[in-house]
């Protein structure tokens, strides 16, 4: 029986040697010592066993029993400490590489636009107001004297959210929410997220305006006038020169486009300009006594003028950029140099 026990012991500890993994491990342990293993099913027999040799064999038993436990402790806790120093190798971070630049944030050239045109206004005693984006077909082209199945409809084309419900193709239909609510004078800027199905050089399916409107007793096209020349002197610099040209739109009459001779070639007729010399800026007019009456104005007392204008347009020319698409990507390396 001790002879067996001797070779029992050997049997474990080359195994022992032998195992690799945690796995392994735990196995001869179980092996030998679990709750059948084969060292607890021997201690448990110790009753057969002839009672002369009953404190001997016991004893072995005993002995081999912790040193085996210590055995398995042993090598499972140098494993677990190796798995420690790989992981430690493997996530080595090297302080010794240099740092990653912080690249700080500029403000984007259409909100600068849009910031300077709000200041020159607010001088004026234009306050800024703003207006849904989700708009009522009603506010959007209704009530600015564009009826269903009008083939003015066709200048603007149109994101349907539902039958009646539009994203606004323009800032326009905030000049009708703001005289709904309130009584003459007004002076009140627009700026806003607007929306057309159109994607190329030169529009994006989302742009900006700003949106303008004055209404009082008295107002003329040559405060109209005097008005845009005064802004667009302080935005484009004094010596612009300005071209007021008869157009036309629903919701003023009569109606003018204005025009600012090319910044690019300073008239002389480049691509930018289509050879014309001259920049379309904004649209404009005296506000349409059609309009007025959908707000309740009497256009007998009162008169007003509006205009429009886009913000990327703007910017483009301001800073020489020639595609559209490239302030709405997000290009650090474009944002950076303004
Ligand atoms: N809403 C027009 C557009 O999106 C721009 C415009 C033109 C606005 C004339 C006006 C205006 O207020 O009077 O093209």
């Amino acid at each position: 029986m001790l002879i067996e026990l001797e070779e029992l012991q050997r049997q474990a500890e080359s195994e022992l040697k032998k195992s690799k993994t945690e796995e392994e491990l735990l196995a001869i342990k179980t092996k030998y010592l679990g709750r059948k293993g084969i060292l607890t099913k021997l201690l448990r027999g110790l009753g057969d066993i002839e009672p002369e040799e009953r404190p001997q064999v016991g004893n072995r038993c005993n002995e081999i029993k912790a040193t085996l436990t210590a055995a398995i402790e042993n090598a499972l806790k140098a494993r677990t400490s190796l798995k420690k120093k790989e992981v430690l190798l493997r996530d080595r971070i090297d302080v010794t590489l240099p740092g990653r630049r912080i690249r700080f944030g500029r403000e984007h050239p259409v909100a600068s636009v849009c910031k300077d045109i709000c200041d020159i206004f607010a001088a004026l005693g234009f306050s800024a107001v703003q207006g849904p984006e989700i708009e009522l077909d009603y506010y959007n082209f209704e009530a600015l004297n564009i009826p269903k199945d009008h083939p003015a409809r066709d200048m603007q084309d149109t994101f349907y959210v539902e039958d009646n419900i539009v994203l606004r193709t323009h800032t326009s239909p905030v000049q009708i929410r703001v005289m709904e609510k309130q009584r003459p004078p007004i002076r009140i800027l627009s700026p806003g997220r607007v929306y057309r199905p159109d994607s190329d050089i030169s529009h994006t399916p989302m742009f900006h305006q700003i949106e303008g409107l004055l209404v009082d007793k008295g107002v003329t096209f040559g405060d109209l006038k005097g008005v845009l020349t005064l802004f667009l002197k302080q935005m484009f610099g004094g010596d612009t020169a300005l071209r007021f040209r008869p157009s036309f739109f629903p919701f003023t009459e009569p109606s003018a486009e204005v025009d600012i001779k090319c910044v690019m070639c300073r008239g002389a007729g480049c691509r930018v300009c289509s050879q014309s010399g001259w920049l379309e800026i904004l649209g404009s007019g005296m506000v349409d006594p059609e309009v007025f009456k959908n707000v309740n104005y009497d256009p007998e007392e009162f008169s007003g003028f509006a205009f429009g204008l886009g913000l990327e347009r703007i910017a483009m020319l301001k800073y020489g950029i020639s595609d559209i698409r490239l302030f709405f990507e997000n290009d650090w390396r474009f944002l950076e140099q303004f």
